[in-house]
């Protein structure tokens, strides 16, 4: 089994105690205001599931889903529009709630495509943050952990979409790297 060679980085009590910090940061940081938490599919899902209720502010949710990356471990470079939000985000404040930031080119799309669209505000909310592999000039608002540069899953990140389901972050072994 995969699971049993990949190394557990970040455990489950980890990631909600971690959460928890990141949530009161936005709700005291939007006191007053009301949010439109845009989710990134399907990486963020348990993710955006925890942050949300643990955000003390009026919120509403949309999704978005983007490919990004083949079935290999490393980013194509290329991002398509799979699924765009339902609704207008004209004169709202908006955080992108994504799992994990590596090259980069996803969100700056992203947050291209999105401040596009006349909104109040856009910053970018990330579990999971791999500086080193950054290919454009970007900075996550908000930081859940900053990575080192292995490739990583559980808690929504997938294998060759497999193991989201997990409960814990594991490091991948080389040995089990899809095939690019
Ligand atoms: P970027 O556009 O290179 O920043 O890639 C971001 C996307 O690549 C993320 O939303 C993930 O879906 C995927 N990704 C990057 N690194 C990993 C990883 O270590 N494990 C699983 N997916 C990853
Ligand atoms: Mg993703």
């Amino acid at each position: 089994m995969l699971t049993e060679r990949a190394k557990i980085l970040i455990s489950e009590n980890e990631l909600k105690e971690k959460i928890r910090e990141v949530a009161s940061q936005i709700s005291a940081d939007y006191k007053g205001e009301e949010v439109l938490f845009v989710g990134i599919l399907k990486g963020c899902i348990h993710f955006y599931s925890d942050l949300t209720r643990e955000v003390n502010l009026p919120l509403t949710m949309d999704f978005m889903a983007i490919s990004s990356y083949g079935s290999g471990t490393t980013s194509s470079g290329e991002v398509k529009m799979l699924k765009d939000l339902d609704k207008s985000i004209c004169g709202k404040n908006v955080i992108i709630v994504e799992d994990i930031i590596d090259s980069g080119n996803t969100l700056s799309y992203l947050k291209r495509l999105l401040s596009s669209r006349q909104p109040k505000s856009v910053k970018i909310c990330t579990l999971l943050d791999k500086p080193s592999r950054r290919k454009v000039d970007l900075q996550p608002d908000y930081c859940c952990f900053t990575i080192p540069d292995e490739f990583v899953f559980g808690y929504g990140l997938d294998v060759d979409q497999q193991y989201r389901n997990k409960k814990d972050i594991y490091i991948l072994d080389p040995k089990d790297y899809p095939k690019e």
